[in-house]
């Protein structure tokens, strides 16, 4: 589904992402773990084209993304919640959701983000900012939804939410992605939420990938030694 082939990433002259390669598969859900500044949200914002690569490739589905608009990336079936979820505070919830339908044909809001985020229909009418941490990353989850995505990207959604939100997000997205089929990637510090989340751990330590993990064999102390160390 996605095959992102030796990926390099500067920030001016440093060089952030080096030669980072992963592939994807259908409906496969793979979590990006590493500390704090390793370069996780680069990598993502990388994928979804909010930052430049020097050199590498990005393929969905067949499709070369390297180059394109993050518009265009999300057209082709990138889906993405960004770290800090970064709503529109001063729009409504239904207006922040219609800001990722703007290249889709149908003109309502689907039925089952409402379904699935009971809350976000509640508070329908109030303003973005407005809502808790925990409200506001499942308006930003259901904002990447309607666009439709084949990949949908999150980058460290357990960030600054409470525990018991925590697990009603997972299960939400293991819910959306069996009913929907798309595939995840999501960046994480919190081991339990990737493991309920994912079938797939890769360390990500200084721009490159060091350790990877699947889930039916797990080693949760050596990726607890890489988050923590
Ligand atoms: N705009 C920028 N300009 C220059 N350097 C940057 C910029 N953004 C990030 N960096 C550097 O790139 C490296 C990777 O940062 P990145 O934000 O990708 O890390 P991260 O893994 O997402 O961290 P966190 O868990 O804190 O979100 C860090 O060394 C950081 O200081
Ligand atoms: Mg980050």
């Amino acid at each position: 589904m996605l095959n992102v082939n030796e990926l390099n990433v500067y920030y001016g002259q440093s060089h952030v992402l080096r030669n980072l390669s992963l592939q994807l598969a259908p409906a496969e859900s793979l979590a990006i773990m590493g500390r704090n500044g390793m370069g996780k949200t680069t990598l993502l914002k990388s994928l979804v084209g909010m930052l430049p690569a020097r050199s590498g490739s990005i393929q969905l589905a067949g499709e070369e993304l390297l180059g394109r608009k993050s518009y265009q990336r999300v057209a082709a079936g990138i889906g993405f919640v960004p770290q800090g979820r970064m709503i529109f505070p001063l729009l409504t919830v239904e207006e922040n959701i219609r800001t990722g339908m703007e290249n889709t044909p149908e003109p309502n809001i689907p039925d089952y983000i409402f379904e699935y985020f009971p809350v976000l229909f509640e508070m329908r009418r109030r303003k973005g900012g407005n809502l808790s941490g925990g409200q506001q990353q499942q308006l930003a989850i259901a904002r990447a939804l309607v666009s439709n995505p084949k990949v949908l990207i999150l980058d460290e959604p357990t960030e600054g939410i409470q525990p018991s939100i925590i697990k009603d997000i997972a299960q939400a997205l293991n819910k959306l992605k069996k009913e929907r089929g798309f595939s995840l990637i999501v960046s994480e510090q919190v081991l339990s939420f990737a493991m309920a989340v994912a079938d797939r751990y890769l360390i990500i330590e200084k721009g490159e990938f060091v350790h990877s993990e699947v889930r039916e064999t797990v080693d949760r102390e050596r990726i607890l030694r890489y988050l923590t160390i």
